[in-house]
């Protein structure tokens, strides 16, 4: 499986009934493994989480802390690029040039880096002056 189709296959659990948006996300961490995430949502909004932040708590639970690569879906007219805060939790484990597939679930398609979603990024390096 690839990793949009790996992506597509988690989409379809998210817990989505507030907004019926579905988003799958699946990141291929250095050690070769895919940890996989779909958005969940809550009665209280705010505490809703994307797709991307489940894969990232899989992956760092899974012992992995570097991102190779990055595939995400959702069933929208165009392919859906990850929140604000969703590029800062990627680029804490992802060097700029990492791919982000955008992926609808009518088959679009969308390459981009992680540095090209979040360019002037806050990083560890300003923490240590
Ligand atoms: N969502 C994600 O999971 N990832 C994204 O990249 C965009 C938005 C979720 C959050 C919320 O559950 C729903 O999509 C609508 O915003």
């Amino acid at each position: 499986m690839t990793l949009v189709e790996q992506a597509e296959a988690v989409r379809v659990r998210a817990y989505a009934p507030y907004s019926g948006f579905l988003v799958g996300a699946a990141i291929r961490g250095r050690g070769g493994a895919v940890h996989l995430g779909c958005n969940v949502e809550n009665a209280a909004y705010p505490e809703g989480t994307c797709a991307e932040a489940g894969a990232i708590a899989a992956m760092v639970a899974a012992g992995e802390t570097v991102i190779e690569e990055v595939a995400v879906i959702a069933d929208a007219p165009d392919p859906v690029p990850p929140c604000g805060g969703c590029r800062q939790k990627l680029a804490e484990f992802a060097a700029p040039d990492v791919p982000v597939i955008l992926a609808t679930t009518a088959g679009a398609r969308r390459i981009t880096t992680v540095g090209e979603l979040l360019p002037g990024m806050f990083s560890a390096r300003f923490l240590g002056a």
